[in-house]
């Protein structure tokens, strides 16, 4: 029997709102809160976030108020601030919010040694960014390709920060090389200039397979072209260093952070030395400073006027209670084009899990599945689903009021969409209104039929006034917290990520098998490590072992 994680008499009481939920749904809330929007909208200075169109209502965050209380929300928000060891089963502390701010509101860190890696791995970073700076300045060929290696939380966030961040006319280009697939890094090589290109490798471990083996490959190229020793010349970002340098990368190249920051949450380290050195330190700096902003208001606020509270509040309620699957994040900004695959890998990996922190199997549904795409191609795509398809997906709108560039009329169309469909999807359209939009025209009852919006589908919109570095510092940290808020509710350690292991062990004992010059029932050796493999895989082995 696993420990419940939410008590009987929450369960019941979300479980008897979610039936008049479904009942009555969205669009009614609003004919008997009048106040709804100021309610349930939140300015967070940098951004301003309107939940008022979801199923939100005071029953709902009464019921979440009473739920906070039993599992000591407070007392595990503190425990988070405090640098306890909240990830469990890697026994770590979760402190990369200490890298946007050093003296982190006020934390009560007891733990001196921890505050000392966190300023000396900024002044590392720093420094660093400041001798590259220098030494590209020297150069003969100035730099105009960075080829930025790494995978998952060493790669995504420093993309999404490059072309967030980046002048729309930058001469330096950033390529970001994660996946092993060797067709991405051949198109990448095939861009770049020896002599103009710097490599900066990233790991927090310094052991990924897909890492390693790209650096290897693009050390070829530069030995290809001349270079005698091009590890001499690479950079590497990562939490160890002597790994790093076992590889073949100078000290002196080396920029280290601690192990206490998760991959998933290293944007805020040196880890983002790539896209430093384009959109420059400042604008970084005003990047942390955004989060840090975000960050008081998650620590000061009391969960009933607190937005990460409340957003979590929302996701938790639509997926354990509405039977949601999924959620859907739409950018309405093409600069925020990797926002989605930045929050996938926040929020799934972090709240992907099927153990509570005890070890127990979980009693209640964990993270949906987090997609989405940017508007208004995604108009073009998936909105029909999201308007008449038979799941309720809970979507989310990020718009940017003010542009940087001067195309007026293609920015008001952009708005104008994204504000529409946040409102057709809470309105959809009745047969009474078609057959009064349709009145002359003699369309058929079937067409009119298959017109029928039924509407009160739930959308967040946040918006933003420009795309500023404090703005996207705060929105990150706000889907952060909004994680860490899920991961409570859930009774779930948001901060490892072992689901990852078991497939990556298997391709090593997979890759042998791989080599055509040994099919595999024709060794002892490959018989063995095929042995316990299911059918289905070792028919496809043979089949693409063969070739
Ligand atoms: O395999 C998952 C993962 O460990 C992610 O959590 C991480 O962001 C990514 O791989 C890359 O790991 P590393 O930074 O150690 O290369």
């Amino acid at each position: 029997m696993s420990t419940p994680s939410i008590s009987t008499s929450i369960r019941n009481s979300l479980e008897e709102l979610a039936i008049s939920d479904k009942a009555s749904g969205i669009k009614a809330k609003f004919s008997v809160d009048l106040d709804r929007v100021d309610r349930f909208s939140f300015d967070f200075g940098q951004f301003y976030m309107d939940l008022s169109k979801t199923h939100i209502s005071q029953e709902l965050l009464s019921i979440y108020l009473k739920f906070a209380n039993e599992i000591d929300f407070v007392a595990k928000r503190e425990s988070l601030l405090a640098g306890e060891r909240i990830n469990n089963s890697e026994d770590r502390s979760v402190l990369h919010t200490l890298l946007r701010d050093i003296s982190n509101q006020g934390i009560s860190m007891s733990d001196d040694d921890v505050l000392a890696q966190a300023k000396a791995s900024k002044a590392q970073f720093v420094d660093q960014y400041h001798q590259i700076q220098q030494q590209l300045s020297k150069r003969e060929h100035a730099i105009k390709d960075i080829i930025h290696v790494g995978i998952g939380g060493s790669s995504l966030g420093t993309q999404l920060v490059f072309e967030a961040l980046k002048d729309l006319n930058s001469s330096i280009k950033v390529h970001f090389i994660g996946n092993i697939d060797a067709h991405q890094l051949v198109d990448v090589l095939s861009q770049c200039e020896l002599a103009n290109t710097l490599v900066i490798g990233v790991s927090k471990t310094f052991t990924t397979a897909e890492t390693l083996q790209n650096l290897d490959s693009i050390a070829d190229w530069f030995k290809a072209g001349g270079v005698n020793n091009p590890l001499a010349h690479f950079y590497a970002v990562t939490a160890a260093p002597s790994k790093a340098h076992d590889y073949g990368i100078p000290s002196n190249n080396i920029v280290s952070f601690p192990t206490w920051v998760g991959g998933r949450y290293s944007v805020w380290s040196s880890v983002s030395l790539s896209a430093a050195l384009v959109i420059g330190i400042e604008k970084f700096e005003e990047f942390l400073s955004g989060a840090a902003a975000l960050d008081k208001h998650f620590y000061t606020q009391s969960p009933e006027t607190n937005g990460c509270f409340l957003a979590a509040m929302l996701d938790h309620y639509y997926v354990n209670f509405l039977c949601v699957k999924s959620r859907a994040i739409f950018a309405y900004d093409f600069r925020l084009r990797s926002l989605v695959d930045y929050l996938q890998q926040l929020e799934t990996e972090s709240n992907g899990k099927d153990r509570q922190r005890n070890g127990d199997p979980v009693d209640q549904q964990t993270s949906p599945v987090v997609w989405g795409g940017v508007g208004t191609d995604v108009q073009h795509s998936v909105f029909q689903m999201l308007h008449q398809g038979t799941s309720l997906i809970p979507s989310e709108f990020i718009l940017v009021r003010d542009p940087d560039h001067d195309l007026v009329e293609h920015h008001k169309e952009l708005l104008a969409n994204g504000l529409a469909q946040t409102a057709a999807l809470l309105e959809g359209q009745d047969k009474a209104q078609i057959d009064s939009i349709h009145a002359q025209d003699g369309l058929t009852d079937l067409a009119k039929r298959a017109k029928i919006f039924s509407g009160d589908r739930p959308s967040t919109t946040i918006l933003l006034d420009r795309l500023t570095p404090k703005a996207l510092g705060a929105l990150l940290a706000f889907y952060e917290h909004r994680t860490f808020c899920f991961g409570v509710f859930a009774n779930i350690n948001s901060y490892d990520q072992m689901g990852v292991e078991l497939g990556k062990r298997l391709a090593t004992q997979v890759k042998p098998l791989l080599d055509p010059v040994k099919p595999i029932q024709d060794s002892e050796q490959t018989q063995k490590s095929a042995e316990g493999f299911d059918p289905s895989t070792l028919s496809l082995l043979s089949k693409v072992g063969s070739s």
